[in-house]
């Protein structure tokens, strides 16, 4: 009897032995992964650091990193249209959590439910719960966040405030106030870049004069883009531009950045990916090489965005984009990414001690301040809405005509059933 209980667990331990590579084997994914995304370049790090985690896990699969560069997705959406519709879908692709996802690809039935992953992982504690809504719907949840990333942050170069003897404004007026003394020195007082970067400045304007109510009201329909309130926004976004380069609509964002830290301007107003560009490629210390603070008039209001990735319906390589997202909603992944890119993580339990001072302070802000979301980068509206904006927002630049531009919006409002 001895005997064969010990022939039994030899037979077992050896029969383990030899399923064990097996099983391994059987896990070990092959093939190619394509993620598509906006981060070329100077906004590329991050994403990097994701894929190289990826291919730590999974070295037989060959990653295809596929960007097309320009600001906040201005080309890449309309590629990745062409290529949806076309019935060519990448593995995975970056998409703002909000109307972008919702409005878009989840209404025209194009992408996978995520809920059987969230469950598997564990994500439902994980994340907020107001951002799992913000990329859900009744029927499912539809991507995986990767980061929260401010709107309203004012950027500067400390020492060369002391320099020009101005401080950071809080308020508008604070700034109309310092403005012309930074002109009579040469300065810009605040950068700006291309159409998207004005539709980026408008939303921290619009936050400063309409406060965080009414902003939630415009989007909610309670509030008419045509009334007074909405009027008045466009007025001060007007009195605002008199103060920016007059070659804005040729440069990036990073170039209206680089004006900031060579002393060619005083201000900038972007996302906290400048945090991620100064603090990366320009190997700047937050709080000493350069300073921030939220935008005029809107401390204590927190304007956010997220990145995250999703799955189409007919992705090439489903196996190996589940193992992409799984990356993506890990801590490990997600505290490998968010310090190099300039965001805090979507997850309640990060590791804030990976964090820089800049990306500390938003984490508490982010905690303690009122939340609203950002229009430009597809929390707020459709892309009916964001289509028609980009136009209105030409048609200001022109004419100038606040009235005209509040008409067309609430024309817009109506058009995308807001
Ligand atoms: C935003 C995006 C950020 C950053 C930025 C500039 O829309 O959410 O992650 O990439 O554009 O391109």
């Amino acid at each position: 009897m001895k005997r064969t209980v010990a022939t039994l667990c030899l037979a077992l331990v050896a029969a383990l032995l030899l399923s064990a590579p097996q099983a391994a084997q059987a896990k070990q994914l092959t093939g190619e992964l394509e993620i598509f995304s906006w981060w070329a370049g100077d906004e590329g790090p991050a994403l990097q650091a994701l894929i190289d985690i990826y291919k730590k896990q999974n070295p037989q699969v060959e990653v295809i990193n596929a960007t097309v560069t320009g600001g906040s997705g201005v080309n890449a959406k309309a590629v990745l249209k062409t290529r949806m519709l076309g019935g060519e879908p990448p593995d995975s692709f970056q998409v703002h959590a909000g109307q972008e996802l919702i409005g878009t690809w989840v209404k025209a039935g194009r992408m996978e439910d995520l809920t059987p992953l969230f469950k598997e992982q564990g994500w439902m504690d994980v994340f907020p719960e107001g951002l799992v809504k913000l990329i859900g719907t009744k029927d499912g949840i539809w991507s995986v966040p990767v980061n929260v990333h401010r709107s309203n942050v004012l950027w500067y170069v400390p020492a060369n405030l002391k320099k020009w003897g101005v401080e950071a404004p809080k308020t508008w007026d604070d700034f109309f106030a310092i403005a012309p003394k930074l002109k009579a020195q040469g300065v810009v007082p605040l950068a700006l870049a291309q159409n998207w970067t004005c539709n980026h400045l408008w939303e921290s304007v619009a936050l400063a004069s309409l406060g965080a109510d009414n902003w939630d009201a415009l989007w909610s329909g309670k509030l008419k883009f045509d009334s007074p309130e909405g009027v008045k926004a466009w007025e001060l976004f007007g009195k605002v531009l008199e103060y920016t380069n007059a070659d804005a609509s040729s440069l990036s964002w990073q170039q209206a950045t680089d004006m900031v830290i060579d002393g060619r301007a005083a201000f900038n107003i972007m996302g906290d990916w400048a945090a991620g560009y100064m603090y990366t490629t320009k190997k700047m210390q937050p709080g000493k090489d350069f300073g921030w603070l939220a935008s005029p008039g809107t401390t204590g209001e927190f304007m956010f965005l997220a990145d995250s990735f999703g799955l189409p319906k007919g992705a090439p390589h489903r196996d190996n984009a589940l193992a992409w997202l799984t990356i993506l909603g890990s801590r490990e992944g997600s505290d490998a990414f968010n310090p190099i890119k300039g965001s805090i993580s979507a997850r309640k339990d990060s590791d804030l001690s990976k964090y820089n001072g800049y990306l500390q302070s938003a984490a508490a802000d982010w905690s303690k301040d009122r939340v609203v979301g950002s229009l430009a980068h597809g929390v707020a509206a459709n892309e009916t809405f964001m289509g028609g904006f980009a136009s209105v927002m030409e048609m200001f630049l022109k004419t100038k005509n606040a009235k005209a531009a509040a008409k067309a919006c609430q024309q817009l409002a109506d058009k995308a059933g807001i």
